[in-house]
């Protein structure tokens, strides 16, 4: 179980980026955060493993105080968060099978994954979930050589393979078309469905949310606006969160189902510095 309370954030620059948010998310219960741009949706899952420090509230998995922990204590419960970016944050020479493997990181030692050499049972784990994710014909090839879809699902069995308690997603589909993007989140919540796994997941595509997740959170500038039901999120709540609009197109769309629109194309990249610098944290050994 994840609970926020109080959760507040003013970086330095002066922004207020999140104001006393709470919330609970139970055990196995899939959330979709939604907002738009600059909301705090990022701020706000990465404060949950302090990546970002908060300014002040806690934040709690299970009976753990994550916001007092020392910095050993940390990187112990960082262990138990599996963390997917919007733009994969894969090592573009390495291969699926090592980029699955470098979710290991944190159990390993830096030195026994820089030589690579993992234990079977790790290896074993890494088979398995690139078989469920639908890759166990790419297990070889380079990450810089796979489509869009392809890198995201090497990034679900990245966050997988430590063996998370908890799960938190970062716009995984913003780089994606809109029948990748399908698959992906279809993916992502069958996957914690059948595993018990909670899970954060920021989208701001609503009907996306509204498609697959059954509790959404809303976020304005900082402050939970809406928590309920999909079903709920018509015209006014929309507004309330997005501003005024005509959204009549997207309640529409989130009602249909799967249209046949080609699929799994890589949309132009775009970079995120703050995964690339989770992600050489991250080989470093410091996650
Ligand atoms: N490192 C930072 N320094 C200062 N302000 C930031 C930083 N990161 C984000 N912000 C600000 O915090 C707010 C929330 O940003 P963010 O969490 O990225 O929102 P979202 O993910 O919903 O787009 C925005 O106003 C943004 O400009
Ligand atoms: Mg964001």
């Amino acid at each position: 179980m994840l609970r926020l309370n109080d959760l507040t954030k003013v970086y330095a620059t002066g922004d207020r980026a999140l104001s006393g948010v709470t919330f609970t998310v139970e055990p196995g219960q899939v959330v979709g955060l939604i907002g738009p741009s600059g909301a705090g949706k990022s701020t706000l899952i990465r404060c949950v493993n302090r990546l970002i420090e908060p300014t002040s509230g806690q934040v709690f998995l299970g009976d753990i105080d994550v916001t007092k922990l020392s910095r050993r204590g940390l990187r112990q419960v960082r262990r138990r968060i599996g963390m997917i970016f919007q733009e994969y944050a894969l090592v573009e020479r390495l291969t699926v099978m090592e980029n699955v493997l470098s979710g290991r990181l944190g159990y390993v030692g830096f030195w026994r994954s820089f030589f690579r050499r993992f234990p079977p049972e790790a290896v074993e784990k890494a088979y398995r979930l690139l078989d469920r994710v639908g890759l166990s014909d790419q297990v070889d090839k380079r990450a810089d050589a796979l489509s869009g879809g392809q890198r995201q699902r090497v990034g679900i069995a990245r966050a997988l393979e430590q063996d998370p308690d908890l799960l938190l997603v970062d716009e995984p589909t913003a780089s994606l078309d809109p029948k990748t993007s399908r698959q992906i989140m279809r993916l992502i919540v069958e996957i914690c469905d059948e595993s018990g796994l909670p899970a954060i997941i920021n989208i701001h595509d609503v009907a996306l949310a509204q498609q697959f997740v059954r509790r959404i959170i809303g976020l304005q500038a900082g402050v939970v606006v809406f928590d309920g039901n999909p079903a709920d999120l018509d015209a006014e709540v929309l507004t309330r969160i997005y501003g005024e609009e005509d959204w009549s197109a997207t309640i529409r769309k989130a009602d249909d189902e799967e249209s046949g629109d080609a699929g799994d194309d890589v949309l132009p990249k775009t970079s995120d510095p703050v995964s690339e610098v989770i992600d050489r944290e991250r080989l470093a050994g410091l996650t």
